[in-house]
């Protein structure tokens, strides 16, 4: 039996993983500082999980003796680092809180993993890595761009320590470069807490339809897109959870073909914030009140993964439909609206 140790795992996409890293038999350990997320997201998995319960350590990971004492305490076979501040635009605001952070998190990781021995680290990386395509689908060969956000340029710091942390060979890396993850678990017990206001396409359209928000405003309808709107690659985010157990087997399995990898995550489709919003109201029945706005700076217009790396070398491929996402995604905040 393997232990791993999910950082950031009562959050969005660390409790989905905790569920599916449970459900093929691995031990789980979250260490979560809780300031995006809840305690009770631990109930929850365990409810999903059928009694199975991770241990839970509350901890800020990027103070060197609380990450210290969890690997003095346990035994860890593996890392899955989603531990992070992961505002965008909350980011630019306040860049040295996302530096020492998002980048002490993962120091503090490397020195703990080097000194008890664990070779094993997966990390949550972003298509933001890429910054605006000149082509796509974009593979991974791509080089990353200059960053847009104080964010961006954590995740492509992290990517580049561990391209040469991992050349010693003591630790073996993937990093899951993830495009823009939608939906909640199927039982409506798990999903995305926003904080606020959400930023977020999804979490503003359920919002908007349940009342919460008055109206969802397009950024931009006149985009070199066919219907004038941004396209991303929206991905279910229990498909994303999926891919962390493959990378995490690869790691045992000892099929890795470098020390350092990085897989675009993500479905290999492009939608618009209109064909969202249009499988929104078929899944839901619910006509969303919108209207378009000026564009929101930052945005890249279109980008979407080419996932052929994925698919051959980890076995993995998305499975849920856009459909699925938004219907879960809806499921999900009529859930929290009980609560
Ligand atoms: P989330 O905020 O729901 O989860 C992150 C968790 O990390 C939270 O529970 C938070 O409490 C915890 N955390 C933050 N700082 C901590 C610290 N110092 N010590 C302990 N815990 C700490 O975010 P998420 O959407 O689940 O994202 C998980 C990871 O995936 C992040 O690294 C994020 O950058 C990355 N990512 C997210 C997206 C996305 O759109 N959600 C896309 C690409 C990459
Ligand atoms: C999607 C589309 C918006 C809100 C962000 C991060 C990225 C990654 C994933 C972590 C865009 C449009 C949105 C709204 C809108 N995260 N939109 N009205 O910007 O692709 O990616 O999350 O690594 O780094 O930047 O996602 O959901 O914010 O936007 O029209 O109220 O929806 O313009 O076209 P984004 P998003």
């Amino acid at each position: 039996m393997k232990t791993i140790l999910v950082t950031g795992g009562t959050g969005y996409i660390g409790s989905h993983t905790a569920v599916e890293l449970q459900a093929v038999g691995y031990d789980v350990i979250i260490a979560d500082n809780l300031v995006n997320s809840t305690a009770s997201v631990i109930d929850r998995i365990e409810r999903i999980s059928n009694g199975k319960r991770p241990l839970f350590i509350k901890a800020d990971l990027s103070n060197e003796t609380e990450a210290a004492a969890i690997f003095d305490n346990n035994k860890i076979d593996g890392i899955i680092n989603f531990a992070a501040f992961k505002a965008v635009g909350e980011s630019c605001e306040k860049p040295i809180e996302y530096y020492r952070n998002n980048l002490q998190i993962a120091i503090n990781m490397f020195v703990n993993m080097k000194k008890h021995g664990i070779k094993y680290f997966v990390q949550s990386s972003s298509c933001t890595v890429y910054g605006e395509p000149d082509s796509n689908p974009i593979s991974e060969n791509t080089p990353p761009k200059f960053a847009v956000s104080p964010y961006g340029n954590t995740k492509q710091m992290v990517e580049d320590m561990l391209q040469f942390i991992t050349q010693t060979g003591e630790i073996k890396a993937i990093a899951l470069r993830y495009f823009n993850p939608v939906g909640a678990h199927p039982t409506a017990l798990i999903g995305e807490l926003p904080n606020g206001i959400p930023n977020n396409l999804m979490p503003y359209i359920t919002q908007t339809a349940a009342g919460i928000r008055k109206q969802l405003t397009i950024f931009g309808n006149n985009y070199p897109t066919p219907d004038g709107t941004c396209i991303r690659d929206y991905i279910h985010v229990v498909d994303l959870a999926k891919a962390h157990v493959v990378a995490m087997d690869r790691f045992f399995e000892h099929k890795n073909k470098a020390n350092f990898e990085a897989f675009n995550i993500g479905t290999g489709n492009g939608f618009s914030v209109l064909d969202i919003i249009k499988s929104f109201e078929k899944t839901t029945g619910i006509k969303l009140n919108y209207c378009f706005g000026e564009r929101r700076a930052g945005d890249v217009v279109r980008i979407w993964a080419d996932t052929t790396f994925a698919e051959k070398e980890l076995g993995w491929k998305a499975e849920l439909s856009i459909d699925e996402m938004t219907l879960s995604a809806w499921h999900w905040q009529q859930q929290l609206a009980q609560e």
